[in-house]
């Protein structure tokens, strides 16, 4: 029985640059996640699993890609799935990043309707069912996850009837009212695709009744707590909450590397208090309104200059989606702005990074921050919030956290704030830059013994439990 992972991307990414062909980590929740859990259970041998594979794209256009590359990536366990320049433009920049990314996060200005992105979202579906069917065998557990593959369930039910299904979806769900700006032959094919699965999960209770509501409203199908009777099956709907592995990161200050680059950053920095935040670029993680929240927070507190600075990391992604590349734009500009009018030569406001960091700098980073920044407008989860705690085993250091991120019905400790409330994150820096030890012990402890217990590996089994047993439920109900 082996476990089969499907995701748009492969934990991998190839990159085409002026060194020829690259390799680097995934950025993002989904691809840390998963591969944290599976490094965990040995990969998936601790589980029961004979092996794991993860099919997925490797992130160049298949006109780039050899019969040798795709070798290669196989031998690492990974099945890749190739998609054409056309599929890159209409399904992955288009259906997947123009219509659906903006319209579960509730940007709806953003969202884009064009058939030609419906007919490759169709395809592309088509494509991955394909090819997991071709592996697939009698007893399999296939785990799909996020808005890419929402189509899916329902392709591979009908050409691998005897494995088990389940759907993650890694974003939120919208509210039915805003679900219903999706053109009617979509949004009910899109919810009839992840109704083929045994099992359907999302970060949070919200998001679970979101889709509740929408299947009811869309589809008319019976439901009850945590049931959807769709046709003869019966659908498992439910909240499984995300984590980190949180052994990695608590004890990441005893890496010999990361102990390193904090010494090194300490030296560096003289005393200077660090706010911190690191995204990848999107609109969705309130980048700017953060950046604007910061200089008003200088201005109205002066005493705090020269004393303080904004490490703030924006990693690129999406570059070939019109709003990614405005947004970028409006950082730069913004930030460079601020740096002009408030910095001296012996002081930057905001310390600006765009470009991937690799784990132990990432790791000596949220060792020495004083404060994270994370204010995201709206966030399926967050897990950058959730490493950020954990790193701290010193007890030091305090969380500003939107109560728009799936995260902050878990980490409660954290100063809770509202995105859109700028006087209300200004409000927040102050308190957590004047914190006092115990205060600050007293919140982390309190949300760390929460990771430690909901941690990745949980997080996985409780899926896959569930899962087990919701399939079990839906083959013996038709024998
Ligand atoms: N991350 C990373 N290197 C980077 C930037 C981010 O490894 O340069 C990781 C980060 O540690 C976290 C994930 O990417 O695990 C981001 O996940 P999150 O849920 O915060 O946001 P998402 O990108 O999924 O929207
Ligand atoms: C979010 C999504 C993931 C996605 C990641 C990175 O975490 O939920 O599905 O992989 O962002 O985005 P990208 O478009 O680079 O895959």
């Amino acid at each position: 029985m082996r476990l089969i992972i499907v995701s748009n991307r492969l934990p991998v990414v190839l990159t085409v640059g002026e060194r020829g062909m690259e390799i680097r980590e995934a950025v993002g929740g989904l691809a840390t996640a998963v591969k944290s859990f599976i490094k965990a259970t040995e990969n998936g041998k601790a589980l029961g699993f004979s092996e794991v594979v993860w099919a997925g794209w490797s992130g160049i256009k298949a006109e780039q890609e050899s019969e040798d590359l795709k070798s290669r990536l196989r031998e690492m366990g990974l099945l890749p799935v190739s998609l054409t320049a056309e599929e890159v433009n209409f399904f992955y920049e288009g259906f997947c990043n123009s219509t659906l990314w903006p319209l579960f996060h509730g940007f709806t200005v953003y969202t884009v309707f064009e058939s030609k992105y419906w007919e490759a979202y169709v395809k592309v579906n088509q494509k991955y069912a394909e090819t997991v069917a071709s592996v697939a065998n009698t007893g399999d557990f296939v785990w799909i996850h996020d808005y890419h593959l929402m189509l899916m369930p329902a392709m591979l039910r009908e050409m691998s009837p005897d494995v088990s299904i389940g759907f993650f979806l890694h974003i939120p769900f919208p509210p039915a009212e805003m679900y219903q700006l999706m053109p009617p032959p979509w949004r009910t094919a899109l919810l009839d695709g992840v109704l083929a699965s045994d099992l359907v999960g999302f970060h949070i209770h919200e998001y679970v009744n979101n889709f509740v509501r929408a299947v009811s409203k869309f589809l008319g199908y019976r439901t009850e707590a945590g049931v959807i009777y769709a046709g003869r099956r019966k659908v498992h709907v439910g909240a499984f909450p995300i984590g980190i592995d949180f052994d990695f990161f608590y004890n990441s200050s005893l890496d010999p590397e990361v102990a390193g680059q904090i010494e090194e950053l300490r030296q560096k920095l003289r005393g200077l208090k660090i706010i911190f935040s690191i995204d990848r670029l999107d609109y969705t993680k309130g980048v700017i309104n953060r950046v604007h929240a910061w200089e008003r927070f200088l201005k109205e507190h002066p005493q705090w200059r020269g004393k303080a600075s904004f490490i703030l990391i924006v990693v690129p992604s999406r570059i070939g989606v019109p709003q990614y590349d405005a947004m970028k734009r409006e950082i730069e500009r913004e930030v460079g702005r601020i740096n002009g009018e408030l910095g001296d030569v012996n002081w930057t406001p905001i310390v600006y990074i765009s470009r991937f960091i690799p784990t132990p700098t990432l790791l000596a980073l949220y060792n020495i921050a004083d404060v994270a920044l994370i204010t995201p407008l709206r966030d399926g989860m967050n897990l950058v919030s959730k490493e950020y705690v954990a790193t701290k085993r010193d007890c030091k250091g305090v969380l500003i956290l939107s109560e728009t991120a799936g995260a902050s019905h878990e980490l409660l400790e954290a100063l809770i704030v509202n995105p859109n409330d700028e006087s209300g994150v200004v409000e927040a820096i102050a308190k957590a830059l004047t914190m006092e030890p115990e205060e600050q012990c007293r919140r982390i402890k309190a949300m760390q013994e929460k990771l430690r217990q909901q941690n990745v590996v949980k997080w996985a089994v409780d899926f896959l439990h569930s899962l087990m047993l919701a399939y079990r439920e839906n083959t013996e109900s038709f024998t």
